[in-house]
C-alpha cells in the first residue's frame, strides 16, 4: 500500500517514513525542502534498504497539489507533517504561518476528497492544552486559547479536519505530540535545526559539541520540585511508530469515530534539570549551563495521560530519557563528523 507522507524529509516525518517502510508500506514523500535536506532520502535508504519516492513541491500551490494527486492515483492514506513549527518565528510572521500551515492542509483535504482518499493522520501538538489546570493532560482536557500563531494553526487545523469530516468522506486521527527528542539509533537521521536552536535537546547537544558556549536554563523558580519547567519528552522513534499504528488502524477500519484524537507522550514529566542530568549520565559529558529568567510564553509543567493511546492503539512509548539524550548526542556527533569530512574534502 502506498502512503503519502507530507514533510517526510523533516525530523518526525523521516523517522516515520523509516518505520512505515520497515512495516512494508510503500512511501511517497512530498516536501518543499524549506526546512530539510534532500540527503535524508539516501539516509532513509541506508537504514531501510529502500529509497522512498519523492516529489518536491509546495503544497500551498493548489494546481501542483491537484496535478500530484492525479498522477499518483494509488495512494491509500495520507500522513500530513508538512508545516512550519517555530513558535517564536510564528509570533513575528503570523501570516506566513497561517498561509503555510492552513492552505496546505486545505489543498490536501480538497484533493483527498476529489480523489476518494479517506484517511489522514495529522500532526497536532500538546500546545493546544496550554497550561492545563489538571495534570496529566487527557484528550478531553479543555483546549485553551493558543499563545502563538503556530499553536493556533494546530488548533484551527484540528477544526478544519473535524468540520470537513462531518459532510465529506474524510476520517482522521489527530496525534497530539508532547516533546519529541532523540534520533534514530543508526544516527543517520535526526533533527536538523536551522541556525540557533530554540528547543532544549538540540541546544544541549550543540553546547556539548562546542557550537554554543552554554545552555540557558529558562527559569528555576517554577512550582516544580527543582524549580525548572517540566515537559513530557518522547523518543522520536516511539512517536514515529505510533503513526504506523494509526495508519494501520485506519486502513483496517478499526477506528471507532470519524475523528479520533490521541496524546503521544510517555506519561512521565521531566524537568529541564532532569534532562541535563540524563544527558550527563548517558554521555559522560559535563554540560555548561546557566540559570536565566523564564522564557516568555513557556508553560510551567505539562505531561500526558497516555492511557487512551495505550489501550486503543495498543501502542506505548518504550524508550527511556537516557536513550533519548544518548541518541541525540550520537546524532550530533555524526553531524560533526560529516562537517569535518566535508571541510577536509573542500581543502
Ligand atoms: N529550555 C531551556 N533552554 C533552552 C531551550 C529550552 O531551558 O535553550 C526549556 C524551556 O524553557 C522548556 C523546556 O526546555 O521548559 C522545553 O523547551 P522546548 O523549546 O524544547 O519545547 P517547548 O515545550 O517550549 O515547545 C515544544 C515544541 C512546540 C510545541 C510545544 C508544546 O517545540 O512546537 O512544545 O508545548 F508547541
Amino acid at each position: 500500500m502506498k502512503i503519502l507522507v507530507t514533510g517526510g524529509t523533516g525530523y518526525i516525518g523521516s523517522h516515520t517514513v523509516v518505520e512505515l517502510q520497515n512495516k512494508g508500506f510503500e512511501v511517497i514523500i512530498v516536501d518543499n525542502l524549506s526546512n530539510s535536506s534532500i540527503e535524508v532520502l539516501d539516509n532513509i535508504a541506508r537504514i531501510t534498504g529502500k529509497k522512498p519516492l519523492f516529489e518536491k513541491f509546495d503544497l500551498t500551490d493548489p494546481g501542483k497539489t491537484e496535478d500530484f494527486f492525479q498522477l499518483h492515483n494509488d495512494i491509500s492514506a495520507v500522513v500530513h507533517f508538512a508545516a512550519f513549527k517555530a513558535v517564536g518565528e510564528s509570533v513575528h510572521f503570523p501570516l506566513m504561518y497561517y498561509r503555510n500551515n492552513l492552505v496546505s492542509l486545505i489543498n490536501i483535504l480538497q484533493e483527498m476528497i476529489n480523489n476518494g482518499i479517506r484517511d489522514v493522520v495529522f500532526s497536532s501538538s500538546c500546545t493546544v492544552y496550554g497550561q492545563p489546570e489538571k495534570l496529566p493532560a487527557r484528550e478531553e482536557t479543555p483546549i485553551q486559547k493558543a499563545n502563538s500563531p503556530y499553536g493556533n494553526t494546530k488548533q484551527i487545523s484540528e477544526e478544519i479536519i473535524t468540520e470537513t469530516s462531518e459532510n465529506e468522506n474524510i476520517r482522521a486521527i489527530l496525534l497530539r505530540y508532547f516533546n519529541p527528542i532523540g534520533a534514530h539509533e543508526s544516527a543517520m537521521i535526526g533533527e536538523l535545526p536551522l541556525g540557533i536552536p530554540n528547543n532544549l535537546m538540540p541546544y544541549i547537544t550543540q553546547t556539548a559539541i562546542g557550537k554554543r558556549d552554554f545552555l540557558r536554563v529558562w527559569g528555576n523558580d517554577y512550582r516544580t520540585p527543582d524549580g525548572t519547567a517540566i515537559r513530557d519528552y518522547i523518543h522520536v522513534v516511539d512517536l514515529a511508530k505510533a503513526h504506523v499504528v494509526a495508519v494501520e488502524r485506519m486502513i483496517a477500519n478499526k477506528g471507532k469515530k470519524k475523528i479520533e484524537t490521541f496524546n503521544l507522550g510517555t506519561g512521565k514529566g521531566a524537568s529541564v534539570m532532569e534532562v541535563i542530568q540524563s544527558f550527563e549520565r548517558s554521555t559522560g559529558i559535563q554540560l555548561n549551563y546557566k540559570i536565566l529568567d523564564r522564557r516568555p510564553g513557556d508553560v510551567e509543567k505539562v505531561w500526558a495521560d497516555t492511557s487512551f493511546a495505550n489501550q486503543e492503539l495498543g501502542w506505548k512509548a518504550e524508550k527511556s530519557l537516557d536513550e533519548m539524550t544518548y541518541s541525540a548526542w550520537k546524532w550530533e556527533k555524526a553531524l560533526a563528523a560529516k562537517a569535518e569530512h566535508e571541510k577536509k574534502q573542500g581543502n
